[in-house]
């Protein structure tokens, strides 16, 4: 397989700005694979966070692939500007354009890896047609524009159908879930078929960041060999 089994993402929007290169560098000297980045445009969603010179920053900050989440309207108008910064793998939601074949496209030619995102509200059938144009397909697990909200318990069943179509159809992307990951639920996420976590709060809020990212790492890598 293409894919690493289990990734941990942390998300910096839930770390301190003021000390954002600390921050990352505890995550990443804990085993961290991934650094998520959520990009928000107060249009898609109803909040605002951060943009290409955060990105750009950060890419000279870490070694550690940029998991760049654009919730913002019409993703391709930022698309390659994001690459240039940096990012390496870009993650466009359904709901965001009516031309995700197109934004899908754009990403991989520009050198990156491609993601689609889908909302709570909808349906993994809405990816069936670019299901072999995509590195991830990534599962919100809460409504996006904050961090620190509950897991709507849904995801459990679309990643469930994801991971029965990427093995029917012997695909070879990633299945991602963001929102309300924590300590209680990445070992059924795990069994799932989750292999890229996000988890911003249950990290960056937790007393020690670096055990919380190992101890995700450790729940999500024993709840697999279990199953096996
Ligand atoms: C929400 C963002 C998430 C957020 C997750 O819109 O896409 O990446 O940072 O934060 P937690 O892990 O706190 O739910
Ligand atoms: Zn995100």
């Amino acid at each position: 397989m293409a894919y690493a089994r289990v990734e941990i993402a942390p998300s910096i929007l839930a770390s301190n700005f003021a000390k954002l290169g600390d921050e990352v560098r505890v995550v990443e000297q804990a085993g961290a694979e991934v650094l998520h980045v959520d990009v928000m445009d107060g249009h898609f969603v109803p909040n605002i966070s951060l943009g290409i010179p955060v990105v750009a920053a950060l890419r000279k900050a870490t070694k550690l692939p940029l998991d760049v989440h654009l919730m913002i309207e019409n993703p391709e108008l930022f698309i390659e500007e994001f690459i240039q910064a940096g990012a390496s793998r870009v993650l466009v939601h359904q709901e965001a354009t009516v031309h995700l074949d197109r934004a899908l496209a754009m990403i991989r030619e520009h050198g990156a890896e491609a993601g689609a995102v889908i909302n709570p509200a909808t349906p993994v059938a809405m990816l069936s047609e670019v299901m072999s144009k995509v590195d991830t397909v990534l599962v919100m697990s809460v409504n996006p524009g904050f961090g620190g909200q509950k897991f709507i318990p849904n995801a459990y069943e679309k990643i469930r159908q994801l991971s029965a179509m990427r093995q029917r159809y012997n695909g070879s992307f990633r299945i991602e879930v963001d929102g309300g990951v924590d300590l209680e639920n990445i070992a059924e996420l795990a069994r799932a078929g989750v292999n890229t976590f996000v988890a911003g709060t249950s990290i960056f809020h937790a007393s020690d960041p670096a055990a919380a990212t190992r101890q995700l790492k450790q729940l999500a890598t024993q709840a697999l060999s279990q199953k096996a």
